[in-house]
């Protein structure tokens, strides 16, 4: 089949709006006016079918539960990660232009532009996956997409010791901090399973708690029975109707939680959460995007004062707001894994530091300097 014809059919269907059904994709080959064989129109219904409706090539990619991310730098180079690393697959674009297509009828879907004017989204598919892409000449030569799966369902800590996330025992200290209603935030660099951890450790709240979750983007699955969800929005094409994350954490505080939790704490947000981690509201976390857990006070601050936040004052409330700090890394192998717990201390200078309380070494916890107070915060629930 020509491509000039297949484009006809694109053009047709994209028009009408209507659904891809394998009917209406055979009906709008025929209406093409030419004569076809059934096998040939088919084969195009099957081509456009898979272009239209699913994630096309990639349909078999996202289809394998192992991969977390599918990501596509140029029609012959696509490669997902199942937990090792990244990897080269064999799956290839027609060109250039069915992996822009391919782009802009996901952002389509996801009720977000993608062209000339908006070369780039961030946006979330209705199953939830994560999508972002950029189309030239923003990105180089070729559209370049990345797809982010989201489980289903969180994983269980149980399933977190098995796969070496979490080490032998960590699961029963995990517990303790949550029993102990202690606030934390997970640390870690990008994909390093901050967000997949939190959804865990939020199963473990107790079922008569209140959860009220203030997010970018919907990613926490928490497999508890009273989950309230907040979403922030970007401004509409008229530059209207924005709402943020700090929107949303001050009306969280409106709505009775036992458990603040912010997705991700990644701008002015930060400034309420910290007041409200000071006034009543233990118990809350979140996860913050460092590359080790000694970075956090600094992350934080210098959040802190973008929002016009003093230092000192900023200082003071998380020396009294946040208990620890829980960092991820991925290591050499692509694993994801707890590598250590810090809690936090006021240095000199009145400055909030980090100190190391447990190391994940040689398969166990390691006790370092800051074990102590931390068995003193978790108290009677270890
Ligand atoms: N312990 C884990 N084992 C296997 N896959 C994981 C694990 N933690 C996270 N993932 C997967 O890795 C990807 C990134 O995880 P995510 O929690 O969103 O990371 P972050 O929030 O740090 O950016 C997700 O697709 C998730 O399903
Ligand atoms: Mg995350």
């Amino acid at each position: 089949m020509s491509p000039g014809l297949l484009e006809a059919v694109r053009q047709r269907l994209a028009e009408s709006g209507a659904e891809p059904t394998p009917a209406r994709v055979a009906a709008a080959l025929r209406a093409q006016g030419r004569l076809l064989g059934d096998a040939e129109v088919l084969g195009g219904t099957e081509r456009l079918r898979c272009e239209l409706v699913g994630t096309g090539p990639l349909e078999p990619l996202l289809a394998d539960p192992s991969v977390t991310d599918v990501l596509v730098s140029a029609p012959d180079r696509v490669w997902v990660d199942r937990g090792r690393g990244l990897e080269l697959t064999e799956v290839t674009f027609a060109d250039a232009a069915s992996v822009r297509r391919l782009a802009q009828r996901l952002a389509a879907v996801a009720e977000r532009r993608l062209d000339d004017a908006r070369p780039w989204v961030d946006a979330r598919l209705p199953d939830g996956t994560r999508m972002h892409a950029v189309i030239p000449p923003v990105a180089v030569g070729s559209t370049c997409l990345s797809l982010r799966v989201v489980r289903p369902r969180a994983f269980s800590v149980g399933e977190l010791v098995t796969a070496g996330t979490v080490p032998p025992g960590g699961d029963r200290l995990l517990r303790a901090l949550i029993e102990a209603r202690l606030s934390f935030l997970i640390s870690g660099g990008t994909g390093s399973g901050k967000t997949t951890l939190l959804s865990t450790l939020l199963g473990m709240v107790g079922e008569r708690e209140r959860i009220v979750l203030a997010e970018d983007s919907a990613e926490l699955r928490p497999e508890h029975p009273h989950v309230v969800r907040l979403e922030s929005r970007t401004a509409n094409q008229e530059g209207a109707g924005r709402v943020t994350l700090r929107d949303l954490v001050r009306q969280a505080l409106r709505m009775r939680p036992d458990r603040l939790v912010v997705g991700e704490v990644r701008g002015a947000e930060v400034t309420e959460l910290l007041a409200a981690l000071n006034t009543g509201h233990e118990g809350g976390c979140g996860t913050v995007h460092a590359n080790a857990a000694a970075d956090v006070p600094a992350r934080l601050e210098a959040l802190g004062t973008a929002a016009g936040l003093d230092r000192a004052a900023l200082h003071s409330q998380l020396a009294a707001a946040l208990a620890v700090v829980i960092h991820l890394v991925r290591d050499g192998a692509g694993r994801r894994r707890l590598a250590e717990i810090h809690v936090l201390e006021r240095g000199a200078a009145g400055l909030v530091v980090t100190v190391p309380a447990l190391r994940w070494a040689k398969g166990a916890f390691a006790a370092e300097a800051g074990w102590e107070r931390l068995r003193i915060l978790v108290g009677d629930a270890l």
